[in-house]
C-alpha cells in the first residue's frame, strides 16, 4: 500500500525529514517523553509555542514523542492520527513541530439554525485532527436565543423557537417566534448541563470555547422576551422598531449582566465575546433613558453610546479575570485596552486596532467567511457573494500588510447560517475551508499546489468518518482559478 507521511499532513508540520525504511511499529504505540534535549531544542520559542510544540521519531519499530507538555502530545498524537486515517505505510521520519498563531478557530452560528450537541462534538474532532483550538459559539442572535437562563427564562421559551426552519423561510414568515408546543415550530436551545459537556469536549481537545453574547445589536429576541430593555418610544411604549438594547435603561445592564455571569460560570476560558456589530441606534436619539444617560456622562453623539456600553461591560467581564472580543465596529467608539477586535470588514479593523496597540483576530469576510459560494453559484446551493473558494480562502496572511504581527492572535473561519439549514449543509460549507485556516494558522510555509491534493485526501478521509464534505474533485474551472468571477 502507498505510504503515507509527514508530506501528506495538513496543516503541514514546520519541519520533517524522511530517514529511510518503513516503521513496522503501530502508530497507536507511541512513546511520551518530556525530555531535557527537546526542550532546550525549543527553548528560544514563545511559551503558548513551546505548549504545543513536539517532536515526533518514528523508526523501524518504536515512535517517540517528545513534547514540554500535554498539550504537545496532544498535538503529536492528532499528527499520528491523521497519519493513520490517510492510511498505508508510514516512512520511517521525524516531524519537528509548533504553530505560527496562538488563535486558531472556527465560529458556528446557532443562532440562525440550531445544530445540536452531537453535531459539536463531532466538529470539534474533526478541529482537532486540524490542530484548531478555539470553537466560537455564536449562542444568540435575533433568530432565536440557544442557551438556558435560570434569571431569564422567557428567553428561551419565547424566543428559542420560530416558524420557518431556515433564516429565509422565518422572514416569510413574519419573524415570528413561536412556543416549543406549535407543530410549525423549529428552534431548540442548549442547557446548562449540555454546555459543560461542549466546555468539557473541548478542554480534551485543548479547544477554548468563546461564547459570543451578542450588544447592543442583532438583540431582537432579548427585547421581545425582557421588553425593559429597550428604547422608550415618545408615546412612553417600549420601542420595537429596532434590533438594539437600549444603553441608557439601568434594566439593560442588569440583563447583561446577569446573562454575562451566568455565562462566565460554565465557559471558563479567557476570553467573552460580546458581538458589537451593526447596532442601527435609531431608537438611541429620541429614547429618555439615552438621552437621560448621554446627560449624565456628557456624551454629546448618541452613537457614542455604544462605546459607554463596551466600555462598562468590559469592566464588568474584567472583574471577573476574562477579556472581552468585539467585532470591528468597536473601533468606532473607543476600544477599551485590554480588549481583542475581530476584523470582520476586511483587515482594515486588524490594521486599525493592531497598530492602536490592541490584540486582534482576523475573519475578513471575503477570505473567512464560510457561508460564502465556494464554487459556481449555479451548481452550488444558495450562499452568499463573493465567491470564497478553497485557492482564494487559503490565500489569506494574517500578517501581511502592514499588520502589527505582535498583536496578531490569529484567525478563524466563520460559519454564519441565515442560507444553512441543515448541520449536514454547515458540514459541506466548512470543509474543505477549514484546512485551509487550520494551514494559515499553524504553518510557517504555505503553498496552494502543495496542499490542494492534501486537502483532496483530507476530504476522503473525512468522508470515510461521516462528514459531509463539498467535492474538491468536482470543483469547477472558476474554483479551482482564484478568480471571483
Ligand atoms: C458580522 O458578520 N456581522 C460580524
Ligand atoms: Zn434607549
Amino acid at each position: 500500500m502507498a505510504a503515507a507521511g509527514p508530506q501528506d499532513l495538513t496543516p503541514a508540520p514546520v519541519e520533517y525529514s524522511l530517514t529511510g525504511g518503513i516503521s513496522k511499529c503501530g502508530l497507536d504505540q507511541a512513546i511520551v517523553l518530556k525530555s531535557q534535549g527537546f526542550l532546550k531544542e525549543i527553548e528560544s520559542l514563545p511559551q503558548w509555542k513551546q505548549n504545543e510544540a513536539y517532536r515526533i521519531t518514528v523508526e523501524r519499530f518504536s515512535v517517540l514523542i517528545e513534547a514540554a507538555s500535554d498539550e504537545g502530545v496532544f498535538r503529536a498524537r492528532q499528527t499520528l492520527r491523521q497519519l493513520q486515517l490517510l492510511g498505508g505505510d508510514v516512512p520511517c521520519c521525524i516531524i519537528m513541530d509548533y504553530p505560527r498563531f496562538r488563535h486558531r478557530g472556527l465560529m458556528i452560528d446557532e443562532s440562525r439554525t440550531f445544530k445540536g450537541l452531537d453535531f459539536l462534538k463531532k466538529q470539534m474532532d474533526a478541529m482537532a485532527l486540524l490542530k484548531l483550538n478555539v470553537l466560537h459559539l455564536h449562542l444568540v442572535d435575533a433568530d432565536g436565543w440557544r442557551i438556558e437562563s435560570e434569571a431569564y427564562p422567557l428567553l428561551t421559551s419565547k424566543t428559542a423557537w420560530r416558524i420557518g426552519r431556515t433564516h429565509p423561510e422565518w422572514k416569510a414568515a413574519g419573524f415570528r417566534y413561536s412556543s416549543q408546543d406549535n407543530p410549525k415550530a423549529y428552534g431548540g436551545f442548549y442547557s446548562a448541563a449540555q454546555l459543560r459537556e461542549i466546555v468539557a469536549y473541548a478542554a480534551d481537545r485543548y479547544i477554548t470555547v468563546i461564547p459570543e453574547i451578542e450588544m447592543p445589536g442583532h438583540s431582537t429576541e432579548v427585547g421581545f422576551a425582557y421588553p425593559e430593555v429597550l428604547c422608550v418610544s415618545s408615546n412612553g411604549h417600549p420601542f420595537t422598531g429596532s434590533w438594539d438594547v437600549c444603553p441608557g435603561s439601568e434594566a439593560t445592564f442588569e440583563f447583561l449582566e446577569t446573562i454575562l455571569s451566568e455565562v462566565m460560570d460554565i465557559f471558563p476560558g479567557p476570553f467573552i465575546h460580546i458581538g458589537g456589530d451593526e447596532a442601527i441606534m435609531n431608537a438611541w436619539p429620541k429614547c429618555v433613558n439615552c438621552r437621560q444617560r448621554m446627560k449624565e456622562e456628557g456624551i454629546h453623539d448618541y452613537r457614542q453610546l455604544q462605546g459607554y456600553l463596551v466600555r462598562r461591560i468590559d469592566e464588568f467581564v474584567r472583574s471577573h479575570g476574562r477579556r472581552i472580543i468585539g467585532w470591528d465596529e468597536i473601533l468606532e467608539t473607543g476600544v477599551p485596552e485590554d480588549a481583542v477586535v475581530q476584523s470582520w470588514r476586511g483587515i482594515e479593523g486588524g490594521l486599525k486596532a493592531s497598530k492602536a496597540g490592541h490584540d486582534v483576530v482576523l475573519s475578513p469576510n471575503r477570505f473567512c467567511y464560510l457561508d460564502h459560494y465556494q464554487d459556481y453559484y449555479r451548481k452550488e446551493p444558495k450562499a452568499r457573494s463573493p465567491l470564497i473558494s478553497l485557492r482564494i480562502c487559503y490565500s489569506f496572511d494574517p500578517v501581511a500588510s502592514g499588520m502589527v504581527e505582535e498583536h496578531v492572535l490569529g484567525l478563524q473561519g466563520n460559519l454564519w447560517c441565515e442560507h444553512i439549514p441543515t448541520p449536514e449543509h454547515a458540514e459541506y460549507m466548512i470543509y474543505p475551508r477549514l484546512f485551509a485556516v487550520a494551514e494559515t494558522g499553524w504553518s510557517r510555509e504555505k503553498s496552494y499546489e502543495s496542499f490542494r491534493p492534501r486537502a483532496e485526501k483530507l476530504c476522503e478521509v473525512l468522508r470515510g468518518l461521516g462528514y459531509n464534505t463539498f467535492d474538491l474533485q468536482g470543483e469547477s474551472s472558476l474554483g479551482r482559478s482564484g478568480r471571483r468571477d
